[in-house]
């Protein structure tokens, strides 16, 4: 298979009105589509997607971080199924918290942590999510196994 026909994973986000998620989002140059959204929120993904969240501590008894949106996508078993990895954007002032929803859902859906950075991200995280994610793309294309890049 050439380079060129290799399909780009989406990245499904969900941001805040302070849209750090977003920003980040659009620099990876790639498909993303926003869960703040209604159609994208109730939509299926077409094949394998990444999910990119943010934590929010809210205070409630399960000391809940995932997004509502998140939530909501995640509710359907298709879409959980076609998830292939989950990104984080944190604040390390959170202690114990930090990257809570990210890793929640990535160890509840057996799914790997692809990267975890703070608030909008160096132009370093940037860069290496676009690397990570082209990692992805050409496991799902079948060009290298697990452990090779
Ligand atoms: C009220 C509030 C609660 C937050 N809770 C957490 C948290 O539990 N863990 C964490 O790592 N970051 C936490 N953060 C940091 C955000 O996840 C981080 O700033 C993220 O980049 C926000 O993305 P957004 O601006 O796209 O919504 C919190 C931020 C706010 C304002």
């Amino acid at each position: 298979m050439e380079t060129r026909d290799i399909l780009m994973v989406p990245v499904y986000f969900s941001s805040s009105s302070s849209g750090m998620v977003r920003g980040f989002a659009e620099r990876l140059r790639r498909p993303v589509f926003d869960l703040a959204v209604r159609e994208v929120r109730q939509s299926v993904p077409e094949g394998p997607w990444v999910l990119l969240t943010p934590s929010y501590v809210t205070g409630n008894p399960l000391n809940d971080t995932i997004p509502e949106p998140v939530k909501r996508f995640l509710s359907r078993p298709r879409t959980r199924r076609l998830m292939v990895g989950v990104m984080g954007s944190g604040n390390r002032n959170f202690g114990a918290h930090y990257q809570a929803a990210c890793r929640h859902i990535a160890r509840a859906s057996r799914r790997p942590v692809l990267l975890e950075f703070e608030l909008q991200g160096t132009l370093e995280d940037v860069e290496q999510a676009r690397r990570v994610l082209t990692v992805v793309d050409r496991r799902l294309a079948g060009i290298t196994r697990p452990g090779q890049s």
